[in-house]
């Protein structure tokens, strides 16, 4: 957690405002964002590699979370955006994010993502295939222009992270192959249609050792040289995004050594980098505040049945991901009880927690989700029909409800019963 959220006279606060104070004009399960930490993550982790002397853009991965206040908090502090949609693109786009700063990621953009990108202007494509390179140049020359190309590398590192969140590894669908880089550079610098810029490289998500990050820069760096030194142009070199955040207390490494590493493999290179952090800039800014429905003592289990469900939060049932559960009211005793923490949902893999020792919480308590800022509200549905949760933004003594709970009524409207029902 990060100071943004503390306990302030016994009562869970984020920045200067009471989350209780909040749950009762909103209801819950609702997400809260603190603007403030959002901001200090930001410039923590750039201000890291301006201090190691590096040429630096920062991407902001829009797909940790794409609220148009989260897009926009790191706009005004100079950030670009990766995305890997156009949905993604238009939301960087809405909130003024110059298209100079943004990349464009993913093994399976459309030709119509392809083109509205390139109308739009954007800085680079990291290709993933050759097909992908091949779509582009033919969509490229029909528009007259020329693509900006960087050519995503996989090379081949153990991120070390959980499997479903693991990219570099040559098993996996993302970037070209180590050894067919070369070949798919060449042919790019030959496609008249394309304009290649450099390479892009990201090995995975909650990486929390520097070693995977080491090995593939220095990979990544090494191949970089190598096609420059054969004539490619190569003016640029992405190295993604992953740096982890601590759902339990683990200690991890920070941007300052994350940015040392850098310098330290690929400072040699001197060309601008780009960055793609999503979760370290947002993981620990945000809440998801939850209600407890009932508690029910079963036989070997006491189960805390929550009105968030794992369709506000599926990390735990699709990674088995740990998050801190926060009682909102600072626990008077130091009883703990371990309970199973679940939700409202017709599954049993609707389950936050298992045997988790908490204090003797009851029915109509509040509870938080610590480091629910990245990949939650983002990867949330509304699966059994449930409403999204809304979203809160704080700062300082302000707070803002940025996206409202929707009504049933808004829920269905865009479904319509097909002309043999009616
Ligand atoms: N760049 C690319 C090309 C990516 O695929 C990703 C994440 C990022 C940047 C940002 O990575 P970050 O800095 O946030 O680690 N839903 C999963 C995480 C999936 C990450 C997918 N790619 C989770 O909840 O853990």
């Amino acid at each position: 957690m990060t100071k943004a959220f503390h306990y302030h006279d016994g009562q869970l606060h984020a920045e200067e405002v009471a989350v209780a104070s909040l749950a009762d004009r909103v209801g819950t399960p609702f997400y809260l964002y603190s603007a403030g930490a959002m901001e200090a993550a930001y410039s923590r982790f750039s201000g890291a590699l301006v201090a190691q002397g590096l040429d630096a853009l920062v991407c902001y991965a829009v797909k940790a979370n794409p609220h148009l206040a989260v897009i926009a908090t790191f706009a005004r502090l100079g950030a670009g955006a990766d995305v890997v949609s156009e949905g993604e693109l238009r939301r960087a786009l809405a909130v003024g994010v110059p298209a100079e700063k943004i990349v464009f990621a993913g093994v399976g953009k459309t030709a119509a993502e392809l083109a509205f990108a390139l109308d739009a202007g954007i800085l680079q494509f990291n290709v993933e295939s050759m097909e992908e390179l091949r779509l582009l140049n033919r969509i490229a020359l029909d528009k007259g222009v020329k693509a900006p190309v960087s050519v995503r590398v996989n090379p081949d590192v153990d991120a070390r992270t959980h499997a479903k969140i693991t990219t570099g590894k040559a098993e996996n669908k993302f970037g070209i192959g180590y050894d067919e880089a070369g070949d798919v550079l060449r042919e790019a610098r030959d496609l008249p249609g394309i304009e290649v810029g450099g390479l892009a490289t990201h090995i995975g998500s909650q990486i929390t050792e520097l070693e995977p990050f080491e090995a593939a820069f220095i990979r990544v760096a090494a191949l970089f040289s190598e096609q420059r030194q054969a004539g490619l142009p190569l003016r640029r070199l992405d190295l993604g995004g992953g740096l982890g955040i601590a759902y339990e207390k683990e200690d991890l490494p920070c941007p300052e050594d994350y940015a040392a590493v850098v310098a330290r493999t690929v400072g040699h290179l001197d060309v601008p980098l780009i960055f793609e952090p999503g979760r370290h800039l947002v993981g620990q800014a945000g809440l998801l505040v939850s209600r407890v429905l009932y508690v029910k003592h079963g036989r070997s289990r006491h189960f805390l049945i929550l009105d968030a469900g794992m369709n506000d939060l599926m990390r735990p049932a699709l990674y088995d991901a740990w998050h801190d559960i926060l009682p909102l009211e600072e626990p008077a005793t130091a009883e703990l009880i371990p309970f199973d923490v679940v939700g409202p949902i017709c599954e049993t893999g609707d389950l936050f927690a298992e045997g988790r020792p908490l204090p003797p919480l009851e029915a109509g308590d509040l509870v938080a989700f610590a480091s629910a800022g990245a990949y939650s509200a983002s990867m949330a549905s509304t699966y059994n029909s449930r409403l999204p949760a809304p979203e809160v933004m704080v700062r300082g003594a302000r707070w803002e409800v940025i996206r409202p709970r929707p009504s049933y009524e808004e829920m269905m409207r865009s479904e319509k019963l097909p002309d043999w029902l009616l």
